[in-house]
């Protein structure tokens, strides 16, 4: 497991252990006993991330319920100089939401507030630990979901995807998570409040404090409140699962339905080795008779029967095996194949989770040489590949390295910065790519976001080590 190196003092911010913890006993009188955990069994599923990579003993794990008990929090955390690691579903997987070693956790999870839905600006406030199926299932009579949507619905939470500026599987459509959002409420790390919930939709009034929170992965503030755009729910959603002859004829085809089909709302894509994994783990039969290199998975939504006019654009594309679905049911059995990657991965080893943009014309070349690349690094190393390709975003899973090993972490992130790519795409730099986050950006930009951090949190509390390294 790769655990932090950052015990001990730095900059003034201490870590430690929760044995006679006096810290301890002023959080439990701001939040209650029952909410500050300091035994280990409790503090267990809180330690280690889903990919159980990343992993370290939290001093405690403290889990607030209101903007006004987090405040109080933070201000006791700074005042003593405890580090503090902000955590919302614990779904992250590039180690930024678990502690490195002796930080307070910060639980965002009792945050449960779900306010009246506003059919009129299509807006709703959710507390940060709300998670993406519960907000769901509270907007949904309104003919209403969030514009984001991801595997993990049923765990991450809405601040941590906030934070993590999350993606998924509908970003072609709507956006990122920074795009759904219309305002947030957050706790700096002394304390002080920052809220912008009005909702208008002209606010000329200086930064954009929620757009500079969103990506900002716990290390500016704790969002505790969010104001959330909303989107049409649409009745009617058709899915097509196609094999393909390479990557580049996915490529073509995700771009020209996406042109000529404006319900489209997803294009995502995997492999021949990840359907065979999926299918061996999760139990399910191959799609098709015949084994495909790759596969486009094409999903639309539209208040009236998208799947005619899916048919038609597809009726001009050479493939032979496609399968249609309109029906619940057959449609999260097509989905099955590309969502249940993440698990069938995970039960093979601890991969080192690579997610990275391209720009759309090099993505078949990338394809062609990340494999060579993952094998020249590490002879033992297996790359499962799969991902959200109309926008350029490949999850690159290398199966095989330990934790700690990164020779191929190297290589790949390299290959990607040599075309033109981005070493994260949707799940963040956390404390997995820190190393590497001058292949992407400038030494100017590192220098003016730290300076953002200083500024807003100049004693160093939150998220140390995530995303600048220590
Ligand atoms: C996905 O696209 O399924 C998520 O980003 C999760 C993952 O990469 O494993
Ligand atoms: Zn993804």
């Amino acid at each position: 497991m790769v655990r932090g190196g950052s015990s001990g003092e730095d900059a003034g911010v201490t870590t430690e252990t929760s044995a006679g913890d006096s810290l301890a006993g002023r959080l439990a009188a701001i939040v209650g006993a029952a909410n500050v955990l300091t035994d280990a069994d409790l503090r267990a599923t809180y330690e280690t991330d889903w990919t159980r990579r990343f992993t370290g003993s939290a001093r405690l794990v403290v889990r607030p319920a209101s903007t006004g008990e987090a405040a109080a929090v933070l201000r006791e955390c700074t005042a003593a100089g405890a580090a503090v690691v902000p955590q919302g579903g614990n779904t992250g997987l590039v180690g930024g939401g678990v502690p490195r070693g002796g930080e307070v956790v910060l639980s965002t999870r009792r945050m449960q507030e779900l306010g009246p839905v506003d059919t009129v600006a299509r807006e709703v406030i959710v507390g940060a630990g709300v998670t993406l199926a519960q907000l769901n299932e509270h907007v949904r009579p309104h003919g209403l979901r969030l514009g984001v949507d991801l595997a993990s619905r049923d765990s991450a939470t809405l601040g941590g995807m906030v934070a993590t500026n999350a993606g998924g599987i509908n970003v072609l459509r709507h956006g990122m998570m920074r795009a759904q959002v219309a305002g947030v409420e957050a706790v700096l790390a002394d304390g002080r409040v920052v809220s912008r919930l009005t909702g208008l939709k002209r606010d000329n009034t200086g930064y954009d404090l929620a757009g500079l929170l969103a990506g900002s992965e716990g290390t500016l503030a704790v969002m505790t409140r969010l104001r959330l755009r909303l989107v049409p729910s649409f009745p009617k959603v058709a899915v097509a699962l196609m094999g393909m002859p390479d990557v580049a004829a996915a490529v073509d085809i995700a771009a020209m339905v996406r042109a000529s089909l404006p319900s489209l709302n997803a294009a995502e894509t995997f492999f021949a080795p990840g359907l065979e994994l999926v299918c061996r783990h999760a139990g399910l039969a191959a799609p098709f008779a015949r084994e495909y290199p790759v596969y486009l998975l094409l999903e639309a939504a539209d208040i009236n029967d998208p799947a005619p006019a899916l048919a038609e654009v597809l009726a001009h594309v050479d493939a032979p095996d496609t399968a249609f679905a309109t029906e619940p049911r057959d449609r999260a059995r097509l989905w099955a194949y590309r969502e249940r990657h993440t698990e069938a991965i995970s039960k093979e080893g601890v991969p080192h989770k690579l997610d990275v943009a391209l720009p759309l014309a090099s993505l078949p070349e990338f394809v062609e040489r990340v494999g060579r690349a993952v094998t020249e690094a590490d002879p033992g190393a297996r790359a499962i590949l799969f991902g959200h390709i109309a926008d350029g975003n490949l999850h690159v899973n290398v199966l095989g390295p330990e934790p700690d090993d990164e020779r191929v972490d190297e290589a790949v992130l390299r290959l990607v910065a040599g075309m033109g790519g981005s070493i994260s795409a949707e799940h963040g730099i956390g404390v997995a790519k820190t190393r590497w986050l001058h292949l992407t950006r400038s030494a100017a930009d590192i220098a003016a976001m730290k300076a953002v951090k200083a500024a807003l949190d100049p004693k160093g509390t939150l998220n140390q080590g995530v995303i600048f390294g220590d």
